[in-house]
Parts: structure tokens; sequence; C-alpha cells
């Protein structure tokens, strides 16, 4: 392996049981098609350890009693442990203890993460008495070329006496879904039909069960080698290990290695699970041949996301990159999944898909356009699905799920739990039906980075077309506004789901809804304007588009209402008529009030009595829409959002926005810097430590924030660059951050691969590689110029 690079390495030193679960998810390895989470080999899950492993997109629904209701839930299984790896001294004049992190015997553990090779490395030390030390080295790789395998070196040894050390390597199937102390009500037990054997002589232990209603079957198969020494296998209840009697000889190093291949029934290509994990464990080379191409596969996804941030905010970034690539790699092209808001890191939100994917696709469009495109697949699938589930709500064209899972039903969670209050309070986030405009900015967006016409005048625009044709059918006219309203619904911010004393959920007039809303319809129309014969025809008699409804698009498009008050955006009708809340008095009582929610409805009281937000609502159109952009988009809705509206607004819900979510700094850190004012970079350090600081207090150890370390990604790339692909140019608006105002990287445009962009101050550099076959054209306010193949030139900017 070659030397690891300075700020590619994160070197966790000691070992702090209150902070393991943090470690894990952060210390998760992972390529696209399975994670797991950086988890001690040494130790089942407990308080402190939580091993998990998942597929993308594997699921399974149970039903539990809670509340004296029956619930169901659908969750990302934990799939057999894969990692267990225990050792002992075995002489008389030892305790024959397994020895583990918890042992009173480690006297050093040090643990270092690579993002750049994607290795694992962890270093421990025991002083088992007698004048022994056994020093462990161990090197964990979860296979970013060949997505079934995954590896665990562990070397051994020792100082002083000889000893026979025995180890014992296992699949262990009796795992549970336990890793998200709110859910531990819940049933958990998703896999069955445990089963363990051995291969026929090749060292290899498998195990296969499949999931309780999904039934999703699951092989996995394990080939442990130490030298020449043959293991002895035990199968317990659901749980296959070979153990090896190791002598150790002072100073000799003896190596275990564990190659482990993973299948489901849902891996295209198999016959059955088992039999494509044992053949693959089997044929596997051995651990050096495997680590190369490994280092490799991960070699060439850097190249195609070059990023060279300096300093601290380069080193994290690398991390964000780190866990985004492995959680949506190429591999992701080939699969059915849709983006886990918490990566495939830990088991919070159940691996559902959110909205979140309108952070993670705008960045992914720019250099992986395969895996946006896929991504948008899973949508595309779930078409039907949403439009069956705006049929049940009465009304026309799809209705996207608020949480997504399988088959892209609402899975959003009937309950959840207040841990302050012990109470289980009915999850109205469903009503968050701007979740469909999110799909259809990531269509519009995918295809304007990557001039995928293709997709645009197919399934894109059957997309688009339904989502716009719900919210047309969502809007109703209101004579006495002379404007449409779309009513009942809960913006981003989820605090706010009803108004105080209503018997019924939702809220009128979303700003962010409306506007995004028009938005999609505008889009939609100018879409079908644009698919050429016959493909329009086609398409119109797929959906069954007539003129008139054209035409109340076109309508609602330009009349949708958007309420103000006291001279700012209102997040929704009524919001200026809510009560203040006493900000610094919950503060000095509280400290952490990011959940207010919790706090208030632990004492009785409702958020939504208040003007509080959880997170980013009205300012997320800031962070969509370029300042420009939405001021001629509130044109056309015949409203005038000039910069000091603009301003106030961003001012007013500056000071009553909580940021219960990781979104909300990254939005707040974007829409600052956009209008370039003071402060921004405050917001954007607290997206940048969010999951390295664990800021939302204890979740990151239950799974990462995929969408806030994708958008700090984007927020380099798109946000502080005011890059936009549209019209065939690529247009830039430079807002450098003092704090950050050097930095580069290369993009993926259409056909053009390693385009290279550097930010300096007062000036801004675009390199076009040689091997590209045309020029590309730059427009910049007032400028344009067009950089041919091979070619570079330097754009001064102003102050
Ligand atoms: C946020 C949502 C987000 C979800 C999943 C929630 O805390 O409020 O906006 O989609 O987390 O990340």
């Amino acid at each position: 392996m070659t030397e690891p690079i300075a700020g590619w390495v994160w070197e966790y030193e000691g070992y702090d049981p209150a902070n393991e679960r943090l470690r894990e998810s952060l210390c998760t390895l992972g390529n696209g098609y399975f994670a797991t989470r950086g988890a001690a080999p040494e130790c089942p899950a407990d308080d402190v350890h939580y091993p998990g492993t998942y597929a993308a997109g594997c699921y399974n629904r149970l039903t539990s009693h809670v509340a004296g209701r029956h619930v169901e839930n659908e969750d990302m299984v934990n799939l057999p442990d894969w990692l267990p790896l225990r050792y002992r001294l075995k002489n008389q004049d030892e305790s024959g203890e397994w020895l583990t992190p918890d042992s009173a015997t480690l006297v050093a553990l040090h643990q270092s993460l690579d993002v750049q090779s994607g290795v694992l490395e962890r270093n421990l030390r025991y002083e088992t008495g007698q004048g022994r030390t056994l020093a462990v080295r161990q090197l964990r790789v979860v296979h970013m070329a060949d997505p079934h395998l995954a590896l665990l070196r562990t070397e051994f040894t020792l100082e002083g006496p000889p000893a026979v050390l025995e180890v014992e390597a296992a699949l262990d199937g009796t795992v549970t879904n336990a890793g998200v102390t709110r859910y531990r009500q819940l049933n958990s037990r998703h896999l069955t039909h445990v089963h363990t054997g051995d291969g026929d002589g090749r060292n290899i232990v498998w195990l296969r069960c499949r999931t309780t209603t999904s039934d999703v079957r699951v092989g996995m198969a394990a080939r442990t080698t130490a030298g020449s020494a043959r293991p002895a296998t035990r199968h317990d209840t659901g749980r296959a290990a070979q153990r090896f009697d190791l002598d150790l000889e002072p100073g000799r190093t003896v190596t275990v290695d564990k190659t482990v291949a993973l299948h489901t029934s849902r891996d295209p290509a198999i016959s059955d699970p088992l039999q494509a994990a044992v053949d693959r464990a089997g044929r596997a080379p051995g651990f050096d041949e495997l680590l190369d191409s490994h280092l490799t596969a991960w070699d060439q996804l850097w190249r195609r996301a070059e990023l060279d941030v300096p300093g601290e905010a380069g080193r994290i970034l690398r991390l964000h990159h780190f866990h985004v690539l492995q959680t949506l790699s190429p591999h992701t092209a080939d699969l059915d999944v849709g983006v886990p808001a918490r990566g495939l890191h830990g088991e919070a939100y159940r691996g559902h898909v959110f909205w979140d994917e309108l952070f993670v696709l705008p960045y992914l469009n720019l250099h992986f356009p395969e895996v946006s495109r896929a991504l948008l697949g899973y949508r595309h699938r779930r078409l039907e699905a949403a439009c069956r589930a705006a049929r049940g709500a009465g009304r026309a064209g799809a209705m996207f799920p608020w949480q997504s899972g399988s088959d892209g039903r609402e899975e959003t969670q009937q309950l959840h739990l207040n841990p302050r209050s012990g109470r289980w309070l009915p999850d109205n986030s469903r009503l968050q039906h701007h979740v469909g405009s999110a799909v259809a900015y990531n269509v519009w967006r995918y295809c304007e980075a990557s001039g995928d016409s293709e997709f645009l005048h197919t399934k894109g625009a059957e997309m688009l077309l339904q989502i716009a044709r719900f919210w047309a059918d969502s809007a109703t006219y209101d004579e006495s506004l002379g404007r449409h309203r779309i009513r009942g619904v809960v913006g981003p911010d989820e605090y706010h789901d009803a108004y105080p004393d209503a018997s019924e959920p939702g809220l009128d007039d979303n700003a962010y809804t409306n506007v995004t809303a028009a938005w999609t319809l505008t889009r939609a129309l100018e879409v079908l304007r644009d698919v050429p014969e016959p493909r329009r025809r086609e398409l119109v008699e797929r959906i069954g588009l007539d003129g008139g409804e054209l035409e109340l698009w076109e309508d609602v498009s330009r009349t949708l209402y958007v309420p103000f008050h006291d001279g700012v955006v209102s997040q929704f009708e009524g919001y200026g008529e809510l009560a203040e809340l006493d900000w610094d008095g919950y503060r000095a009582r509280y400290g952490d009030i990011r959940r207010l929610d919790r706090i208030l409805e632990a004492e009785n009281d409702t958020v939504n009595r208040y003007q509080a937000s959880k997170q980013a609502d009205v300012l997320m159109l800031g962070y969509l829409f370029s300042p420009a952009e939405l001021r001629s988009f509130f044109d056309r809705l015949g409203y005038s959002l000039d910069a000091d509206t603009w301003r106030r607004t961003v001012d007013h819900y500056l000071r009553r926005t909580s940021h219960g979510s990781t979104l909300s700094g990254l939005v707040h850190g974007w829409g600052l810097a956009r209008v370039r004012r003071a402060g921004a970079w405050k917001f954007v350090q607290e997206a940048l430590e969010g999951d390295i600081a664990d800021l939302q207090g204890g979740t990151t150890g239950e799974g990462i924030h995929l969408g806030a370390m994708a958008g700090t990604l984007d927020l380099v790339q798109r946000g502080l660059t005011g890059l936009e692909a549209r019209g065939g140019a690529i247009w830039l608006d430079p807002v450098p951050l003092p704090e950050l105002s050097e930095y580069g990287f290369t993009l993926r445009y259409q056909g053009h691969w390693g385009v290279r962009l550097r930010m300096r101050p007062g000036s801004l550099h675009i390199a076009v590689p040689a091997s590209d076959r045309s020029p590309i054209d730059i427009e910049l306010p007032g400028r344009a110029v067009s950089v041919m193949p091979g070619e570079s030139c330097e754009l001064s900017l102003p102050e």
C-alpha cells in the first residue's frame, strides 16, 4: 500500500465507549451496493457497539404494537454480521477471556480511516500478563471494484513468552435492527430461516437467510485463512464460525485473512444468492491482489471527483465526499435504489428516501451523471405508485411519498416517539408534498447538466408532467384573492404541521410549496413544447393530456398565491399571526434547543403556536434559485421580490430558526453567500461540522446525514461559483467567501470530462482538457468566452 497522504486520513486515538457509535458511523465502509459500520469485530452488538451491514434497497416490513395501535414500518434491514473476529491467548497462565477494546488488558488503540484508499486500519495492544504483549493490526476493506466482497486482514504479533492464540472468525445471522434507541419498542426481527454450513474443505463457511415479509434471500460466505493452519468449524444457532489455534512466537507476525462475499436475491445475473456468495468467496484472489484492485477503483473515483480545497474545510469535504461515494457509487447505477437520507451507515429514518436527493443529485450530475440517472430511474419506476397515491387522495397526477422505500408507497411512520415526553404522537410529515417538486427539480437539473434529452423527453417528461398535473389539481381558485391556493400541506419546516387548535393537520399556501409548484408547472409546459414529434404525441396520448388541462396549468403557474406579512414572504398563510417565542428564555433554560418541537410538546405546549422553524423553509428558495431567477419567477407570479424584501425575509427567518436539521446550516450558508451577506461562513462551518462533531446531539451514531454532506460539496462546486449549466453554456457568478476564496475542482459537463475550475481571490481559471472535442462556452455577468480544448483562460472577477 502507498503511504497515506496528509489531509486524507482520519485518526482516532484511544477507546471512548461514549463516542463509539459516532466513530462507527464515520468509519463506515461501503461501495454503493452495501456498507458496514466501523464497528469492532471483537464485539457483538450491545449498548456501546453496533455492527450493522446494509445492502442498498434491501427493505422489510414489520407490524408492531405501540400506544394501543398496530403500526407498520418498512426498514432497511440489518443483514447478517460478517465482521466477527475474536481472539484470546489459550495458555494456562492466561485468563482465557476473549480480548476486546473493553478488556482491562487493552493498553492502546489507534484507528485510522484513509479516505483516499477506503481502508480502515485498527491497531490494538494488549498487555496480557506474564510479560506478554499482543499487538493486533487490522485492515478492513469493503471492495470498491467487486461490490460483493469485503476483506478483513488481521496481523498478530507477540512479545514475551510464546503462546497459543485462538482466533474465531464468524458470520452471525442472529442480528436484529437495534441501532436506534427510539425504535426499540418496535418489532425488529427482520431475518428468518437462518441456516449455516461449510464449503467442502475450502476454509469456507456460509450463512443463508431471508427477510420475513419482503422475502429477500441473502447469501453470505466467508473464506478465512491463517497460513497453513486448518480451522475447526462450529455452527451455533444462526452463527457459523471457524476456529484456529495459532502458535505465536515472539516477534513473528501471524496473519489471518477473512474474505467475505454477499449476495441477495435482488442481484442480477445470479442463480441463487448462496451459491453466488460461496462461489465468489472461493474464487476471490488473495488479500494483496484484492487490495490492489480496490485501490485502483478508488483512484478512478477520485479522478472523476477531484476537489482541492485547502485546510480543515478541505479535510472535512474529503470525508463527506468519501461517504457520498460509498453510498452512491457507479455500482448504484445498476441498482433500483434511491438516496437514503442517512446513507448506508445506520438505521435512523429506516433507510428511507426523502426529498434529500435535492441536495445530492445536483452534485452527482456534474461527476457521475449515470448515477443521477439511475436515482431518477428509481423515482420513475415508482411513478405509477405516486399516481395511485394521488388518486387515493382524490387528486390527479403523481403524489410522491414523503418517505419512500421498496415499492414507492408512503412509508412515513404513523406515530413517532418524543423521547422527552415518552409520548407517541401522530406524524403528519407525510403532508410534505413538496417532495414532488424536488423530483421535478432534479429531473430538470440533471438534464441541463448532462444534456440527456433522451431522458428529458421520455421518463423525465412523464414525471414532470404528472407532478405538474398533481399541483394543478391540488390548487383551488379563491375568488376573493383572485388567485390559486394549495391548502392542507406541510412545508420543509417540520415544526409546523397544523394551525394551533385546528382539528386537522396541514397548512395553507406554504410559500416554498407554491413557488416550487409554479416552477414545476412552468417547466412541464416548456418540456411539452420542446419534445419533438412523434414523441410528443406519444407522451400526450400516454398521459391523456388535453388542451384544457394545459391552459389550466398555465393559469395556475401564474396565479399561485404567495403570502406576505410585514414586508416579508410568509412561510404560510397566517404565519405572521403566530406568537413570538422567547428564544433567549428557552436557550437559557435548555441550552440546545434544536429540537424545540420535542421540548415544547414535553411542556404540554406545541411549536405550532410560534414563529419558530426547525429549518430553512422560505429560505430554501434562495438555495434552489439564483437571486435573479427568483426575482423573475416572482415577477411571473405577479409579485415583486426586490433585494430589500428578500433581505428582510432572510433576517426574519434567521432570527426564528433553531436548525434542528443538518440541512438548515447548509441552506443558510449557501443563501447568505449568494447574496453576499456576512455570517455565511458560520453556517457553512455548521454544515461542515454537522456529522464530525455530531451537532444534532447523538444522531450521527444512527447514520450520517447524506444530504448535508453532499450539499457541502455542492456548496463549493455550485454555491460559491454560481455555476449553472443551461442553454448549452456554463454560467458562473462567483461569490467567494473570504474563508474559502481559493480552491479548485474538476467536473464533467455533457461530453466534456475533466473540465478544471480554480477560484482565486479576484480571478477564476478554467481549463478544458485537450482530449475534449469541442469548446466550452462560459457566461459570466456581462461577459462570454469560449474555451477551446487544450486551452485555459483566466478571468478577473469584480471585487
Ligand atoms: C428533516 C427533513 C429531512 C429528513 C431526512 C428531517 O430531520 O427535517 O427535511 O428530509 O430529516 O434527512
